[in-house]
């Protein structure tokens, strides 16, 4: 359950999540996921850990032991990894670079506008922290040394959540006053908290629906099989549903908090404006603010955020790599050791075109769902948009249809455990799921707008 919690939080709650909800008006973007969350992410949890226990297979193979004809999901499942790995380690990277920044206290020089659009349009350095963060997570791989990590992870996970929660009560204390405007940190809580339904449309309700969807899919790892391999390594007799709740509710309370702490303060110091422009940078932009208008207070807990957000990142990234190696392993019979290096060498070769995406190689490009992106923005598009919502929904259908609920209700409740929500399950699995995600996917194929 611990390890499965340290690959769920990482980076897709301390920079996704806030970046996201503030693009997608606050309150109603938290309403939605949490919905989501007890509903569709449930549903889908708990099918995944299910089928890895039933199976005591990777995901490679679990689909097809489930139904020969059904394999196909399980290849879509590995390729989603194989495609975050590289752009999740140019962000590695940048947090590795604000580690450095804090610890060497530029904290000021951080805290101006365009100090993190000037390091990323930067050639070389984005490159260097990509490939050691990227090193770092090769060699725990390598050497199959995740045990201490996830020990030592432990550990610092309650530290990142004090600090989390330190930074932000004070982000609901900063105060902007210009003469003409007034902001403080209580407006910013208001519009992160309060739904605002004003001038709501129906096709503005569904993007943040859409939004809300792919980022549930990243944050608790699913639709890319890591589930089904933490699924194998259940105990036959654990109580599925409890660590189930146990990873979707920690998750989410690090992700609102840390919702919190970037939203409130970019809001209070450069206005809704500030929330609109600055898009998956948010962290990286907002938190150095923060610290600053902390004093010197401000470097030792930017320094000691950073550090934890790195723990935090390593873990997922370990659990990403891990998934496609462990893949490269089965199907393609090398070692541990020629997967993890062949892998890395992909990685960095696709992580370095994300990194020249923001410099020698500027890109615009356009997504068929209507955003403009760089290199990670595509790379990101096509797994949240398109592939994860193609492996749920073949999971729902091989499940719902193909097979029946059963085959995960009975494995989930193998040892007498109570399930109350069977009837929501098997409606949500058949019926809701499917058709929801097949009009993510629809969207995001810019088919519907
Ligand atoms: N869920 C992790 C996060 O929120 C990211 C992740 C994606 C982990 C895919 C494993 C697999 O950062």
């Amino acid at each position: 359950m611990l390890a499965a919690a340290g690959s769920a939080i990482g980076l897709g709650n301390l920079w996704r999540f806030p970046y996201l909800a503030a693009k997608n008006g606050g309150g109603l973007f938290l309403a939605v996921y949490l919905a989501l969350l007890v509903t569709f992410g449930f549903t889908l949890l708990v099918t995944e850990v299910a089928i890895g226990r039933k199976t005591k297979s990777s995901p490679l193979m679990a689909y097809g032991k489930l139904h020969e004809k059904w394999k196909w999901i399980g290849v879509f499942a590995v390729v989603v990894p194989f495609l975050i790995l590289p752009y999740y380690c140019v962000i590695g990277g940048w947090v590795l670079k604000y580690c450095v920044v804090f610890l060497t206290g530029q904290v000021a020089a951080a805290s101006e506008n365009g100090f993190f659009s000037g390091y990323i349009t930067s050639t070389a350095e984005p490159l260097v922290f990509m490939a050691l963060y990227l090193f770092l997570t090769f060699f725990v791989v390598y050497r199959e040394i995740d045990d201490g990590i996830e020990k030592f992870s432990k550990l610092l996970m309650p530290v990142l959540l004090l600090i989390v929660i330190g930074v932000a009560l004070f982000s609901l204390t900063i105060r902007y006053d210009d003469g003409t405007v007034t902001r403080t940190g209580m407006d910013g809580l208001s519009v992160y908290l309060i739904p605002n339904l004003d001038g709501l449309t129906v096709s503005g309700f569904m993007s943040v629906l859409l939004a809300a969807m792919g980022q549930l899919f990243f944050s608790i790892s699913v639709a890319m099989g890591i589930m089904i391999t933490y699924g194998s390594y259940f105990k036959d007799r654990g109580n599925i549903f409890t660590s189930v709740w146990q990873i979707g509710i920690f998750d989410t309370a690090v992700a609102i908090l840390a919702g919190l702490m970037t939203v409130v303060p970019i809001y209070v110091l450069m206005g809704q404006e500030g929330m609109n422009a600055s898009g998956p940078s948010l962290l990286f932009v907002a938190m150095p603010k923060t610290f600053h208008s902390m004093g010197f207070t401000g470097t030792v807990v930017g320094a000691a955020f950073f550090i934890m957000a790195f723990f935090a990142a390593l873990t997922s990234s370990i659990s990403i790599m891990e998934a496609v190696v462990s893949s490269m392993m089965e199907s393609l019979s090398v070692s541990r050791k020629k997967a993890a290096v062949i892998e890395s060498l992909i990685a960095f070769a696709i992580g370095a075109v994300v990194c020249f995406g923001y410099n020698l190689l500027y890109f615009e490009i356009p997504l068929p769902n209507g955003s403009v992106g760089q290199v990670l923005d595509v790379l990101d598009y096509i797994s949240n948009g398109l592939l994860m919502p193609v492996v749920e929904i073949g999971t729902c259908l091989l499940i719902g249809w193909a097979l029946t609920p059963d085959v995960v209700i009975d494995e989930a409740t193998k040892n007498g455990e109570p399930f109350g929500q069977t009837g929501m399950f098997k409606t949500m699995i058949r019926f809701i799921a499917p058709v929801l995600l097949t009009v993510l996917l629809l969207q995001s194929l810019g088919s519907i707008g």
